[in-house]
């Protein structure tokens, strides 16, 4: 795990196998990149000057110091126009600059912060951001047999200009290393095969969290969930032989505040059920727990932060299979609200669970509500592999998540959800069916989890579009993001009192 700390010293005379610098686009080197442009014999303003560095945003450039500098190799590092400036693109361009790093096998690293603009951000968000950059970017989820690939950067050191500076930023860092460690432990959560991250497997993560901090945790069982009625978690469970769990984390901050409920889809394994999907459809749906991942997550860096206030965490968590005993289309359920739903669908099995899980919250009096879920191919659609999309039933809640995912760096888009996309889910026999069709499916699916909650303020994001990553970028490996974790945490901290 990479160690992220800041410290006061002169960058040019510590023994590291790297030392970075930030580089702007059209501007002069200065303070400590002025000092190594001096030492390596103007190298730097020839490299600018032949047009082979520009400090574009993402620019990586390594430069041997041969000798004449005691850290190894300085590594200029881009990021575009300094007035542009803000954290997501420091935590991009430190992303980069770590993937760099890793691939030429460093183990010790520097950063001067002198070289980022201090009136632009404030030394403890720009501690926060690097943290968050590198320790993200840091990470890969790797089964092979031997290490070849394995992540080799170890210490990451900010170096203060003042030791003034060294409180404010290590302040950022600490933050930051708890939300990127938060995001990487759920990434760690969504790529673990289906096989071995099973309801059961997934309540031992979540009671190991509360064991950490002295949160509280409660993991039901199948009879538990049979008796008190949860009979949507239920009929999901039915087709699999591993036994479905409903898992709750209580963290208590405050006595005198309220709590705000954390909602997260727990399919460990989505099959589609007897609506079986296809091979492909198949392949990354062992993360179609990223929903449950994120508050597991997110509650063990709040079990870490102690903020003044209360969280309840819920994770209705089992598999979605077919068999014999799988429940079937046309079935008709009783759910925990004690509402009727019919089943036109199988693979529609998202918003049953988070119903039962989301009236149990309401009932342990969760005043607002927030759900994550990989809830539908739809908001993928309409979203592409940008945003995570945003449904709720309060406008201003909608947009304070919003402003929280920008702060966390997580990109979330406001869906409409308006009376008449209600009625598409209008049902013949039951009180609502679990499917209206293809077009507006994302929206249909956050109407059919409203009616569960009722006039609790509650925010529905579904993740489909953003929970995994095709691609490797930035701070992103391929696989799990652990998207929603940080904007989880931002949002409680800010709730704070
Ligand atoms: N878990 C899936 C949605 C999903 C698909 C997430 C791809 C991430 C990537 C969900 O349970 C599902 O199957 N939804 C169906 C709903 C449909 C049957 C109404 C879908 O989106 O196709
Ligand atoms: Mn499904
Ligand atoms: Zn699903």
């Amino acid at each position: 795990m990479l160690k992220v700390q800041t410290i006061f010293a002169d960058p040019l005379a510590l023994e590291r196998d790297a030392l970075m610098v930030a580089l702007w686009e059209g501007e002069k080197f200065a303070g400590t990149s002025a000092k190594i442009d001096r030492k390596l014999n103007g190298q730097l303003g020839k490299l600018r000057e032949w047009g082979e560095v520009k400090g574009k945003l993402g620019e990586v450039t390594v430069v041997h110091t041969l000798g004449l500098m005691t850290p190894k190799r300085v590594v200029l590092v881009g990021l575009g126009k300094a007035e542009e400036i803000d954290a997501e693109k420091v935590r991009r361009a430190i992303g980069n600059a770590v993937k760099t790093l890793n691939r030429i096998s460093c183990q010790f690293v520097s950063i001067a912060i002198d070289t980022f603009p201090q009136n632009k951000i404030s030394a403890s968000d720009l501690g926060r951001a690097i943290a968050e950059g590198a320790i993200l970017a840091n990470y890969r989820y790797l089964r092979k047999s031997d290490n070849s690939e394995a992540p080799t950067l170890e210490s990451l050191e900010l170096v203060a200009a003042s030791k003034r500076a060294v409180a404010e930023t290590e302040k950022g860092v600490q933050l930051g290393t708890v939300m990127a460690n938060a995001t990487n432990f759920a990434r760690n959560l969504v790529n673990a095969p289906a096989s071995e991250m099973t309801p059961i497997a997934l309540a031992e993560q979540a009671k190991a969290v509360a064991e950490k901090h002295g949160l509280r945790c409660e993991v039901y069982d199948e009879n538990w969930i049979e008796q008190v009625g949860m009979g949507a978690l239920r009929a999901v469970s039915l087709g699999s032989n591993q036994p479905p769990r409903f898992i709750v984390l209580h963290y208590e901050g405050e006595e005198n505040a309220q709590k705000i409920g954390l909602v997260g889809k727990g399919i460990t394994f989505d099959s589609g059920g007897l609506c079986l999907k296809t091979a492909e459809g198949m392949l990354e749906m062992k993360g179609d727990m990223a929903g449950a991942a994120a508050v597991i997550a997110a509650m063990d860096a709040i079990g870490q932060l102690k903020p003044k206030i209360n969280v309840i965490g819920c994770v209705p968590a089992t598999e979605n299979m077919p068999s014999g005993s799988a429940f079937k289309p046309g079935d008709i359920l009783k759910t925990f609200s004690g509402k009727t739903v019919e089943v036109i669908n199988t693979d529609a099995e998202g918003r049953l669970i988070l119903a039962d899980a989301i009236v149990y919250a309401k009932r342990q009096g969760a005043s607002l509500i927030l759900d994550a879920a990989t809830l539908t191919g739809a908001a993928i659609i309409a979203l592409g592999p940008v945003c995570t999309g945003a449904f709720g039933n309060d406008e201003n809640l909608v947009q304070e998540v919003i402003r929280a995912g920008k702060i966390a760096g997580e990109p979330i888009w406001a869906m409409p959800m308006h009376q008449e996309y209600r009625d598409l889910i209008r049902s013949d026999f039951a009180d609502i069916k679990n499917t209206g069709g293809r077009p507006g499916g994302a929206i249909t699916a956050a109407w059919f989890i409203g009616e569960f909650v009722g006039d609790t303020p509650w925010v529905h994001l579904d993740i489909a579009p953003t929970f995994w990553s095709e691609r490797e970028s930035h701070y992103f490996a391929k696989g799990a993001t652990g998207v929603m974790v940080r904007t989880f945490i931002q949002f409680v901290l800010s709730r704070s009192i």
